[in-house]
This record gives structure tokens, sequence and C-alpha cells, in this order.
């Protein structure tokens, strides 16, 4: 049976608690993604910037600075963050007033802000936010091809787009079908789901990023390698995507065949992992330049501990094992914990071919804080 090592987890967890205090305090006015060179958080709350720039409010990873700040709450019980998580989440409802902007990726916005609110305190009126973001999102269903539509690209046809991302988003169906106990949205989930382990999943267990399909008839088109190295290769945030995604869809639904292709996922993960424990931006990239993705190390770790949860306890340690290494690979060498810089995880990239790589995220930070209280044993479900 594999023992977690205790002393370095506490250790890490007050090393937590003790940036985000200050950093939580600095810049609970704003909503971060990333850190410019000196260190200091950016702010994507700007309502008047131009939907289509995409760093505005409308911004998708904007729900993850509210969900850092529930996760701190339920960790240390100091009021301060709920006032903080509430602050991120009313600065998101404005996307409705807006509406265009809003986009596939309404349950990475909506989930640790809206609905961790509701499920934490119940507040009425952050449920009917999250419903309004789980009808749109229900909106974009190809009813024909049975996807959910990616994106609202202007520059690209983007009608019969899919991508793993969204695997994360089917969460805020379920919770609207729970909700409710209406099943439309968790029929629309699980029929996207079952579309994408047909189109997405290879033989060998990576995924795609994107798939096209087809808008009017539905048949598949093609794939792209999106953010990943080159078409066909595999995109290791989107491999975490995908497996953290599909363990989603199995707690929502118990059909096991998620289950299934959330291990066949993570098999190849395990197999990809470095011996050093730091996570390249493709598994499938060229030796160099020797770019690294913390943030998709990240996912992979928190989609690994969920699996975990769900097999026997003989098998647990399969899964647990490779988790740690990669957490400690990043809390040992790619954290920053000191004052210097808003963001603790260093070295994440966009994708591939971004123009930067190896910066900060503010959703790596999100993933990396959850991975280590749910090794704790802490924190909610937040999807
Ligand atoms: N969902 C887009 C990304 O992971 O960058």
């Amino acid at each position: 049976m594999y023992s977690i090592d205790k002393e370095w987890l506490n250790e890490v967890i007050e090393k937590i608690q003790k940036k985000m205090d200050w950093v939580s305090d600095k810049n609970h006015t704003k909503v971060p993604y990333t850190t410019d060179e000196n260190g200091n958080y950016d702010d994507r709350s700007d309502e008047s910037i131009d939907w289509t720039i995409d760093n505005g409010i409308n911004f998708w990873t904007n729900g993850f600075w509210g969900g850092i700040q529930w996760l701190l709450y339920q960790n240390t019980g100091d009021e301060k963050y709920r006032i903080y998580a509430k602050e991120c989440e009313k600065k998101l409802e404005k996307c409705f007033d807006m509406y265009y902007g809003l986009h596939h990726d309404v349950g990475f916005m909506y989930m640790p802000t809206a609905v961790a609110n509701y499920r934490l305190t119940q507040d009425a009126e952050a449920r009917k936010i999250a419903m309004h973001a789980a009808n749109l999102l229900a909106g974009r269903f190809n009813p024909v091809g049975k996807f959910i539509r990616a994106w609202n690209l202007e520059s690209k046809d983007t009608r019969g787009w899919a991508i793993i991302d969204c695997m994360f988003n089917l969460s805020l169906l379920y919770w609207a079908s729970e909700e409710t106990k209406d099943p439309r949205f968790k029929q629309i989930a699980m029929m996207h789901a079952d579309t994408v382990i047909k189109n997405f999943v290879r033989e060998d267990g990576s995924v795609n990023h994107i798939v096209e399909f087809n808008p009017e008839t539905g048949e598949k088109v093609c794939s792209y390698g999106g953010q990943g190295y080159e078409d066909g290769s595999s995109w290791t945030r989107g491999q975490g995507w995908g497996l953290y995604g599909f363990m989603i869809s199995y707690r929502h639904t118990g059909k096991k065949e998620y289950l299934d292709t959330a291990k066949r996922i993570a098999h190849y993960c395990i197999a990809n992992i470095p011996e050093s424990g730091f996570i390249p931006v493709d598994f499938r990239q060229p030796k160099t330049p020797a770019y690294e993705d913390s943030c998709g190390a990240c996912v992979i770790a928190g989609g690994l501990l969920e699996l975990a949860k769900e097999v026997p306890d003989v098998e647990k340690e399969v899964y647990i094992r490779p988790a740690v290494k990669i957490l400690k690979a990043i809390a040992e060498h790619r954290s920053n914990w000191d004052t210097d810089c808003d963001a603790i995880v260093q070295n994440c990239s966009g994708s591939y071919h971004a123009e930067k790589h190896h910066i900060t995220m503010n959703y790596a930070d999100y993933y990396f804080i959850e991975s280590i209280l749910k090794l704790n044993g802490e924190g909610i479900f937040m999807w």
C-alpha cells in the first residue's frame, strides 16, 4: 500500500497558505491570468475590451481565480477568501449582459465560481447565473454530429469544431441536470462524451486536441494538432483534459466506459512521464527545445488522483505514485515560494507554437493547489 509522505505534504500546504495569503490580498480586485516581467499579476476583468481580443472579462480562465479562493476558504476557514471568491464571481456576471464572447468554456468559468458558491452557501443568485451558463452551453450542441461546438473564432469557420478541453465543461451540464432533475443537460453531455470516445481517443490511449466535423451532416472531416506540436502528436494538457474530463463524466453518470477511457488515457500518460517528472508541452515534441508545461502536469496529476479514488485498493498506487512524482517536481523545482512573483507554478506554456514559453498561468496554480489538497483528502469536488 502506497503511503504519502505526510511531512512533505504538510510543508507544501503551509507554503501554499503563506504565499496565497498575501497574493490574494494584493490581487483580489483583479481577475488575474499571468504575471508580467516584474512578477505582478495582470487583470482580465476589463468589460470594455472587445471580446474578439480574448483578454477581457470573457477570457476563458477567469473562473480559476475564484476557484482558488474557494479552495483556500475551505482549507483555512478564513472568511476573506469567501469574500474574494464572490468578488470574482460578481465580475463574471457581466458576461451575460455582454453575451458576445461567451463560449464553450462557460464550465471552466462558472463551475469554480457560481456553482462552487451555490454548493457551499446555497446562494440563489449564483444558481441562476450557473443555470444561464448551462443553457448557453447546451445551446452549442450540434444534434447531427452529437458534439458541442468549440470557440467563436471570427478568423476561421469553427462551426464543426470540437475540442478535447470541452470534456471539463460537461460538468456544468451534469450539475444542471442534477439540480433541475431535467435529463436534457446530462443527455447532451453524454452524447458529446461518446463522440469524443469515438473520434478523439486513439488506439494507444492518446487523444487529439481538435476534431472537425461537417456541421450539416455530422461526418468527421479531419483532426488538427491545435495547441500541440502537430496533427497526430499529443498535447499534454489535452491528455490531462481528456483523462480528468472522463473521470468527471464517470463520477456524474457511473458509465463504466468513461472510467475505462480515463484509464486508457492515464496509462498513455504514465508511460510517457519523463524521469525528471517535468512534463513537456507535447509528449511527441522534438527533444529540443525542451519546452515544458507545468500546467498540463498539474491537470494530469489531478486526473490521476481522481482515478485513484475509483479503483480497488490494490490498483491505487498505479495512479497515485506518478501523480505525486509530478507534483513533487513542481513543488520542489517549478514553484516560486518567494514574494517576487504573484504566481506559484512556473514554466507553463499556452501551446507548443506560442511566442512565449515558460510563463505563469492562473489555472496551473489552481490545479496544483487542488491536487495538493486532494492528496490531503481536502477540498470539494469542484467539477
Ligand atoms: N483550454 C485551453 C487550454 O488549455 O489552453
